[in-house]
């Protein structure tokens, strides 16, 4: 049997959804002790986008060395770990298999708990990693490459739904429009870059499904306006002010539908992660809703909005009473929906 609550010991936490292979080990007493991390961007560039194949193999060439840097920074010893978290989902197939096989291999020699992590929970509980830290509950806007998300957050594991992309996710228009305006791979932040240089009312673009009451979003005729746009952008001015267009709107879209969402449930806290978190704009336009609402507004660190292991070993800590025996089947899932999780057992609710 393993111990099932108030076990201090540090947890190791791996990370392999898609593009970024990473180690950290985060336990109760010190917080977060170590993080590593190797991105697979030069990798990928050539492409224009993630080739899973690729990525899978470059996880595996990575992770043995990110795991001992992690262990290492953190002055931990494998033996005394208290269990291995890694990302179970949602992600790329052939991607999730490369950490879920390493922390098998290692929860099984250690004869520690193997505890499979959600990907998107992890971003969710990344700001977490700061101080001050969210207390629950919390609105959250989960925005990443794959999920655009606006959740009500009652507690971990208590998550209602509120709104989603219809089609594109956030980041993932972000990345096809950047691609669009011949900017390389990974678009989102290129394009952040390329609008800093954009001036105001060049172009005016959509601000998609504002116009009717809910929370649903939906970026893919944004991209389309783009699209139709780009002839009349011209030169590299041109293409930095339809950057800039595009980015206001996004970002003018995202913090009308929170606004919504904070009349709507009379949340006081706002909670925003994932990859997208990063874009300077949203974060400015969310601190004005926020100064504007008497919101408490958290992010993550820049660095812990795109994917990383910290989150993963965070996230792996909280729900470290749910660790199984390694041995058993290996739980990887590409598609996982937020809402199927449960609050931890231990906590009996
Ligand atoms: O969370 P993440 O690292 O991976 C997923 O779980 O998808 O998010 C990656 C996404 C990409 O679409 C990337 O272009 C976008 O986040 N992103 C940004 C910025 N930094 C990353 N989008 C806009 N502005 C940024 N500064
Ligand atoms: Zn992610």
């Amino acid at each position: 049997m393993f111990p099932r609550e108030a076990d201090a010991r540090p947890i190791l936490g791996i990370e392999t959804s898609c593009d970024e292979t990473a180690a950290a080990v985060y336990d109760g007493a010190r917080g977060l002790a170590a993080h590593a991390l190797h991105s697979q961007i030069r990798l990928h560039a050539e492409y224009g986008g993630v080739v899973p194949e690729l990525a899978s193999r470059d996880h595996v060439r990575r992770i043995n060395d990110l795991v001992r840097a992690a262990l290492d920074q953190a002055g931990v010893v494998p033996a005394q770990l208290g269990g291995i978290a890694y990302t179970a989902g949602p992600g790329l197939i052939g991607a999730l298999m490369v950490g879920a096989s390493v922390a098998a291999g290692l929860a099984t020699a250690l004869d520690v708990p193997l505890i499979p992590v959600h990907h998107m929970e992890a971003h969710l509980l990344a700001p977490m990693l700061e101080s001050p830290a969210p207390t629950f509950p919390f609105l959250a806007l989960l925005v990443s490459g794959g999920h655009t998300l606006l959740v009500a957050v009652r507690g971990l594991g208590r998550y209602e739904l509120l709104g989603e992309s219809l089609d594109d996710a956030v980041g993932e228009a972000f990345d096809k429009t950047a691609k669009m305006l011949g900017l390389p791979y990974p678009g989102g932040p290129e394009l952040a870059r390329l609008a800093d240089s954009g001036r105001a009312g060049c172009f005016r673009l959509p601000r998609p499904m504002t116009d009717r009451p809910g929370l649903e979003f939906s970026f893919s005729g944004l991209k389309t306006a783009v699209l139709t746009a780009l002839p009349q952008a011209g030169d590299e001015q041109g293409r930095a002010d339809l950057a800039h267009a595009f980015q206001e709107a996004v970002t003018e879209t995202l913090a009308i539908k929170v606004q919504r969402a904070v009349d709507a449930t009379g949340f006081e806290r706002l909670v925003v992660a994932g990859g997208v978190g990063a874009n300077r704009r949203l974060r400015e336009r969310l601190g004005e809703l926020a100064s504007r609402r008497g919101l408490q507004l958290f992010f993550p660190r820049q660095a812990f909005c795109t994917d990383n292991a910290a989150m993963v070993a965070y996230a792996g800590w909280a729900r470290r009473a749910e660790g199984v025996a390694p041995g058993g089947k290996l739980f990887v899932t590409p598609r996982w929906p937020l809402t199927e999780l449960q609050p931890p057992r231990h906590q009996g609710n």
